[in-house]
């Protein structure tokens, strides 16, 4: 079972040393740079995901100071963990989490245009194109 935990003294080294493969990259920060953004940017809500007890990857989330939505920044599975269903089980369980907040109706998240597993794995879980690319990353949102 997928659960989410906080980033504490217990598991942050662990946190940091989950890594993507070489060619993803470029599809996501560092969990080490996330972090530290999100001390500066206190809005973020940073969680490690979990199988079980074993620790396969990490989220960020924030209400976004400027636009005063929601937005999933970041998403990663360690390599080694991926294509196990964990990213999908993951997504849904922090959609329904943010679904509980009755004062929103969308969430929305961006990729890198050549990231088609992610694309694949946002359109699955309902994601549409909203239109707008932000830095290259091509905009999707979420009605609920
Ligand atoms: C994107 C990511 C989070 C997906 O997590 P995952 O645990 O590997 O994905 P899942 O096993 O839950 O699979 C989700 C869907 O993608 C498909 N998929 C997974 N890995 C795939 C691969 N290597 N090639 C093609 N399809 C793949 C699965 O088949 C599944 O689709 P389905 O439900 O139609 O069968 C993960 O690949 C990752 O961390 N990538 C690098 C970082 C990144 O790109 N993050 C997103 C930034 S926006």
């Amino acid at each position: 079972m997928i659960t989410f935990r906080e980033i504490d003294r217990k598991n942050f080294f662990d946190v940091i040393k989950l890594s993507v493969s070489e060619e993803q990259n470029t599809f996501v920060a560092t969990n080490l740079f996330s972090i530290a953004q999100a001390k500066a940017y206190p809005e973020c809500i940073c969680l490690a995901i979990y199988h079980d007890d074993i620790l396969v990857g990490f989220t960020m989330y924030c209400i976004d100071i400027d636009d005063n939505e929601y937005w999933i920044y970041r998403l990663m599975i360690d390599a080694k963990f991926q294509s196990k269903g964990y990213g999908k089980a993951a997504m849904e369980k922090l959609i329904d989490l943010i679904k509980k907040d009755k004062k929103h109706q969308v969430i929305y998240l961006s990729f890198e245009p050549e990231n088609d597993v992610a694309k694949h794995l946002y359109e699955k879980l309902g994601f549409e194109a909203d239109g707008r690319v932000i830095e290259g990353e091509i905009v999707y949102r979420l009605k609920y």
